[in-house]
């Protein structure tokens, strides 16, 4: 154990099994009780919880316990004991046993802590929280969670150092490196007018690596990405970042599927690989989204043909412009709900896109409710393979924005209803992802992961010819419906390389400009080379069976991208400024 005898013999669960010996704990007070003329302290270290009795013999001591305050930084020192059978906690690792402490000295009192530590619903505000992150901390649940993250890194470096991988690190101030976000800048002082950019990820240099000779390289490594933050993205955040050269497909995602399986063993969960395949083309048709939760069911269902006939005049309408009819049987669903419940999901639908929806409830001996009155419905139930009492919800509209709509609302429906089973896990490869996305605001091609990924062999011929039906050889690796690592096999030819920029917009001297480095260095000789990054922080939240990625950050930032701990982000005086070269054009808001 690291701490010298000075401070502790034993950390507080070590000391359980202690009975009998003379023992000195170091570590906070996590509470205390005064009981007939007895003090109890509950002192916490990292470890755990241990129970320090103080009896009036101990005259000096239980003194000075009777002043402590939470969150004192104590050393104290006295003998194992049993509990009497009465007081023992069977929740507890260490209570079975106690520690009747003679000798007490505080290291350092704490001044009122801004909220508990041992009650750990307390403080709900999160902004506090995080301006004393360090006081959260303490609490069990985001130590735990911390140690798991540190665990499940441990278990990835070991199948990738046991595989040949080398852990190489690669810069951080460094030129745009494109994964669809916002660059983070930094002025450079020596060049003024000239910036570095955060990397997006380590992407180029890891193909550069590979070219190099490397052959196998990862490293575990922050990115910065400046976007509109959620519960599963912060603006710097972790890859598992993995290159291989000589490599196929195949390759990469069953190095993956090794590293997640030993990744999830941490958290107790068994994974069985291989995880299955899906091409985007069927994620997007069953699901609606390409990173399908295969948890639960309520695949979407196409009614088109029916709807064409249906004498609804919308329907039809859609149809002949088109546009799909598709539906979500979700199981017992309608049972319970008023039609207050049934229309508000009209407006849920409305809200995320949809021009409206149908819903429809078969009850008993044949009974339909519904939303619109039409002998057509009737046929429903049937064609939807829909029992009394399920819900049954219908959109009409062009087909992606169907799709879309129907993949959100099967994933709120099936969560509300309770129909995501406790503890199950499906991951799944999501393969075949088309190789540019057209961008109807820009009217140009974006690429759907990143301009370096590979078209599929037999597709380069019609990258120009018909760039949308131009396959990636790229893979994502879903899990529960979080995506939690995407790659692709790179494109290792300069002049395919050349053609794909030239796909996304980016004529020759732009290209050039931005990518001539890696242009050239794909002229000297690159190996067939592919890879993939995982999301660290997504990993082990879903591994925590946390609800967020803060909850598996030691030191995470507020939606707006804030720490409210060292006040980051800040103004700078204009010395630094002008050092810099730099101008600020909107300065921010006075403080206070
Ligand atoms: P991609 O952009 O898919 O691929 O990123 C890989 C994984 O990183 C995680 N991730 C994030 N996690 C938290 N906060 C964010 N803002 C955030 N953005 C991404 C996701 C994602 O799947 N260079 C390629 C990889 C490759 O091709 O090898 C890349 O970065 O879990």
């Amino acid at each position: 154990m690291i701490g010298s005898s000075r401070y502790r013999t034993h950390t507080c669960v070590g000391a359980a099994d202690a009975v009998g010996e003379r023992v000195r704990l170091s570590g906070w007070v996590h509470r205390r009780r005064d009981h007939g003329g007895v003090t109890f302290i509950d002192v916490r270290d990292r470890s755990g919880v241990m129970q320090l009795v103080f009896h009036p013999e101990a005259a000096g001591a239980i003194e000075a316990a009777k002043g402590l305050h939470p969150e004192d930084v104590i050393c104290v020192e006295g003998d194992m004991v049993p509990r009497d059978a009465a007081t023992v906690n069977d929740r507890l690792p260490t209570g079975g046993v106690e520690l009747r402490a003679d000798r007490l000295e505080v290291l350092t009192s704490a001044a009122p802590m801004p909220f508990s530590v041992e009650d750990e619903g307390a403080e709900a505000n999160e902004e506090l929280r995080l301006t004393y992150r360090y006081v959260e901390l303490r609490r069990e649940a985001r130590l735990r969670a911390l140690e798991l993250r540190g665990a499940v890194v441990r278990a990835i470096r070991a199948v990738l150092d046991d595989e040949g991988f080398l852990d190489v690190e690669t810069p951080m101030l460094t030129r745009s490196t494109p994964e669809g976000a916002r660059d983070f800048l930094v002025p450079a002082r020596l060049q003024k007018g000239s910036w570095y950019a955060l990397p997006q990820s380590p992407q180029l240099f890891k193909q550069l690596l590979m070219i190099g000779g490397l052959e196998r390289y990862y490293q575990i490594v922050k990115c910065f990405r400046d976007e509109d933050l959620r519960a599963d993205r912060q603006p710097e955040f972790t890859q598992v970042d993995i290159e291989a050269s000589f490599v196929e497909q195949e390759d990469i995602q069953s190095l993956v599927e090794r590293i997640l399986v030993a990744a999830f063993a941490e958290g107790g969960v068994t994974l069985t690989a291989p995880f299955p395949r899906m091409t985007y083309a069927d994620a997007i048709r069953r699901f609606g989204t390409d990173r399908p939760d295969l948890r639960f069911g309520l695949e979407i269902q196409d009614w088109s043909a029916q709807a064409a006939e249906s004498g609804l005049g919308v329907f039809e309408g859609v149809v002949k412009g088109g546009g799909v009819v598709r539906g979500i049987v979700v199981p017992g669903a309608g049972a319970g709900m008023s039609r207050k419940d049934l229309d508000g999901l009209v407006a849920e639908a409305q809200q995320i896109g949809a021009k409206g929806l149908v819903w429809a409830v078969p009850g008993e001996d044949g009974a339909l409710r519904s939303s619109v009155k039409a002998d057509f419905l009737a046929g429903l139930p049937e064609a939807f393979g829909a029992a009394e009492g399920d819900l049954i919800a219908v959109v009409a509209d062009r087909e992606r924005d169907a799709q879309n709509v129907l993949g959100m609302l099967r994933g709120r429906l099936a969560e509300r209803h309770g129909l995501i089973p406790d503890d199950a896990w499906e991951p799944l490869w999501v393969v075949g992802f088309p190789l540019v996305e057209w961008n109807e605001g820009e009217k140009r091609w974006d690429s759907t992961h990143h301009p370096f990924t590979s078209p599929r062999p037999e597709d380069v011929d019609r990258m120009e010819s018909d760039p949308g039906a131009v396959i990636a050889d790229a893979y994502d690796v879903v899990m529960n419906g979080l995506e939690l690592g995407g790659g692709s096999i790179r494109i290792n030819d300069p002049g395919v390389q050349q053609r794909a920029l030239a796909l996304i917009g980016m004529d020759a001297d732009e290209a050039d400009a931005r990518f001539g480095f890696l242009l050239r260095a794909l002229e000297l000789g690159a190996p067939p080379h592919g890879g993939l990054a995982l999301g660290l922080d997504r990993l082990v939240m879903l591994i925590a069976r946390a609800a967020s990625i803060r909850d598996v950050m030691a030191f995470p930032k507020t939606a707006t991208g804030g720490d409210p701990l060292t006040g980051a982000p800040a103004p700078v005086d204009d010395a630094q400024l002008k050092e810099l070269g730099v101008a600020v054009t909107a300065p921010p808001p006075a403080a206070g």
